[in-house]
């Protein structure tokens, strides 16, 4: 660019020194006034802010027009040369041959060109250069001196000339354009919530046979990209006819030999239509093969998966603490219980005798960590039995709580709200029509996400997946457009009952509309003027909102979850406890009955049911009265000793 500059300002004062020694010997005079010069390239420039100069022919007339130009132009500007940066082009020539020449070095297929030609000459009416076709979709003004024209707009067809009276009326329109009714031909096709035209005739346009929808009922004629474009056909004033892609693909696909085959954009690409629309991505291949419109919106493809069912488990009354905590709980009773075991045998006292067997201590131990057992004065581990029993007080009541919190709420599944999970509770999905384009759906570079293409099942018709979804173990894919899901195929109501969104998307595009290289600037300035003013969410929203049915809102709805209300216990989540209840009456009822039929050994059983150690405690004297009078009631009384009885009545009596 520097060098560029250097250049310029090297020939401009070569110009300018050249200029000044003519000044001496003759002045030259221009056949256009110096005003009317800057109308001109103001009028023909009206965006471009640099120039690509073109100019041929002998050195006088070179050096005229260029000192005209320098005197008028203000912008930097390049001679000789082009440079793409730059959309204007000046060509200077006084013959046709010569601008034929430099017309060829534009790039005039891109709508935004802005050519002006200065001929120096009286210029033929039967000259090449009023073919309007030779300059594609650039916007050109032609000055002779026999007259001023300017080439009618690139969207009307065929492009004329139209003469002129004054530079000030050289065309280049920078507003809205009219395109006077002019019929455009668009491809789009049925894709809620995008399109709903649906009933299409055969017809043949321009040669070739297309499917025509049909656009006569008004319920139909609906959809946010079809709503946006019929406002920008009326705001440009033209008329158009949509038609359906051929083929399977809708957008077409890339071919393994780098060609683009079938759908929208190959009928764009082969100018069988002048626009496409209908949840277009703005994605790296489609802007290389087509022009594409700026985004208008965001679309994100998701999945829908089956919502976490209610269960409650078995194991239910250990959740308040996890693993952990149990097996420190554990770990400390038992060494506790060593403790106290070995300490009894080691030294032995009175008060102590009863730890000397391991399970009694245990036993007592852990009844007084649950606080049963009625504290009793032990000589030498006093201080350390009273901090047991607030440890375990402090146990119980956390234990009690967190497990009055989790039994009354409702416990789920695991919710699935990324591909990780997705692909762990082995769902599969599927969509009707050709095999998709993966890399689109998901992210293959990622572990999880390229499994998902080997979950894929292609689907026939509606009967086939309404199937799969009441086999469960399936996920709907669809895109969020406005934040509502709409499913890639149709899905009845009623099939989305037990369906949620999953959380993290797949994959997200912009959405735009894509169309030929001369409609680009007119359709963008109206999708920017759409989305400027409002219109774009009016119709986002205002289609959503008829179009998106109660069951699509549904999904979008987390009902499976805790929602703070109680329920009633049932008899699952208690199951351990009453297991437990269940082991210990069977235990006991097994030594019962074992007794019962011992009842030939007095003596060993009565020394079974009244241990002489005075340290049982007032539970076992209870436990005993029962067995007692189960035994009266048996009419067993053999088996009781008188004198015991009367002394353990005394002690229990004593006790209680
Ligand atoms: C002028 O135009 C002719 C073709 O008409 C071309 O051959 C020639 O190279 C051009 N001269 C310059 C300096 O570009
Ligand atoms: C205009 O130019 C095109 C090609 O650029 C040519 O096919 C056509 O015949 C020309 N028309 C006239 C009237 O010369
Ligand atoms: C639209 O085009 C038609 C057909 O050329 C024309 O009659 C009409 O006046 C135009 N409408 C506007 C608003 O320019
Ligand atoms: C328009 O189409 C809808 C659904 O496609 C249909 O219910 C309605 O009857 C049609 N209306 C007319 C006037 O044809
Ligand atoms: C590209 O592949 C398609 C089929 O996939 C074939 O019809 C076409 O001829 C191929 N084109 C070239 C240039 O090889
Ligand atoms: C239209 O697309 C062509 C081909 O990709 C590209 O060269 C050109 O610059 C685009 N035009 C506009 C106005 O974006
Ligand atoms: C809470 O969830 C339960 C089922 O889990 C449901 O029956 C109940 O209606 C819900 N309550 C509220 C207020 O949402």
């Amino acid at each position: 660019m520097i060098k560029c500059v250097f250049w310029l300002c090297t020939l401009y004062r070569i110009v300018f020194a050249g200029e000044n020694r003519f000044l001496v010997h003759e002045e030259p005079k221009s056949w256009i006034s110096e005003t009317d010069y800057r109308t001109m390239l103001k009028e023909s420039f009206p965006i471009a802010r640099c120039c690509n100069v073109f100019i041929n022919g002998t050195f006088h007339e070179v050096e005229q027009s260029l000192n005209d130009f320098l005197r008028a132009y203000s912008y930097p500007y390049i001679i000789l040369q082009s440079s793409y940066d730059c959309q204007g082009y000046l060509l200077i020539s006084s013959t046709e041959e010569n601008l034929l020449w430099a017309l060829s070095k534009v790039p005039s297929t891109i709508s935004t060109t802005e050519i002006l030609i200065i001929y120096d000459s009286d210029l033929l009416a039967n000259s090449r250069l009023f073919n309007g076709s030779i300059y594609n979709n650039a916007n050109v003004n032609l000055v002779t001196v026999s007259g001023i024209w300017s080439l009618s707009e690139n969207f009307l067809q065929p492009r004329n000339f139209e003469e002129i009276e004054r530079y000030t009326d050289l065309r280049f329109k920078n507003g809205l354009s009219n395109f006077k009714g002019r019929e455009l031909q668009i491809a789009s096709y049925y894709n809620p919530p995008m399109m709903y035209l649906k009933r299409t005739v055969k017809k043949t346009v321009n040669g070739i046979q297309a499917e025509i929808y049909l656009t006569d009922n008004d319920s139909e004629r609906d959809g946010i990209e079809l709503r946006m474009f019929m406002l920008i056909a009326e705001r440009l004033n033209f008329t158009w006819s949509i038609r359906s892609p051929p083929g399977e693909y809708k957008y077409g696909r890339l071919t393994d030999n780098n060609t683009w085959e079938g759908g929208m954009i190959s009928q764009l690409l082969a100018k069988e239509v002048d626009l496409a629309f209908g949840g277009i991505w703005l994605k790296a291949d489609h802007n290389m093969l087509t022009n594409l419109t700026g985004p208008w919106g965001l679309l994100e493809i998701r999945f829908l998966v089956p919502r976490p069912k209610p269960f409650t488990s078995f194991l239910a009354l250990t959740k308040p603490f996890t693993p952990l905590v149990w097996t420190s709980v554990i770990l400390t009773l038992l060494w506790q219980t060593c403790y106290m075991t070995i300490r009894a045998r080691v030294k032995p006292q009175e008060s102590t005798k009863r730890f000397r067997r391991f399970s009694y201590t245990c036993m007592e131990l852990v009844g007084r960590l649950i606080g049963v057992w009625m504290p009793r004065r032990i000589s030498g581990v006093k201080i350390q039995l009273q901090f047991w029993q607030i440890a375990g007080l402090v146990l119980v009541t956390a234990y009690c709580s967190s497990l009055a919190a989790t039994l009354t709420g409702t416990e789920y599944e695991e919710r699935i709200d990324t591909v990780k999970q997705f692909v762990e509770a082995g769902l599969t999905w599927g969509k009707e029509g050709p095999m998709p384009t993966f890399n689109e759906y998901v992210n293959l570079n990622d572990k999880y996400s390229a499994i998902l293409p080997q979950r894929f099942k292609s689907e026939k018709n509606y009967q086939e997946r309404h199937l799969r979804i009441l086999e469960g173990k399936y996920g709907i894919v669809g895109r969020v457009v406005g934040g509502v899901f709409f499913p890639e195929n149709d899905v009845e109501g009623p099939d989305f009952h037990n369906y949620r969104l999953m959380m993290n998307p797949t994959g997200g595009y912009y959405l735009c509309f894509a169309m030929q290289p001369w409609l680009v600037d007119k359709v963008n300035m109206m999708m920017l003027r759409a989305i400027e003013t409002g219109f774009k969410s009016f119709y986002l929203k205002d289609v959503i909102h008829r179009r998106a049915s109660s069951s699509l809102r549904e999904v979008l709805v987390e009902h499976d979850k805790n929602n703070g209300t109680t329920i009633p216990l049932a008899l699952t989540p208690l199951t351990s406890g009453f297991v437990m209840l269940t082991v210990g009456l069977t235990v006991a009822s097994v030594v019962f009955l074992f007794e019962l039929f011992s009842k030939n050994k007095p003596e060993k059983s009565s020394d079974l049911m009244y241990p002489k150690n005075r340290d049982s405690d007032v539970a076992t004297c209870e436990g005993k009265k029962d067995f007692r009078q189960a035994l009266k009631e048996l009419n067993i009384t053999k088996l009781i000793k008188p004198g015991n009885t009367k002394h353990r009545r005394n002690q229990c009596s004593r006790i209680q």
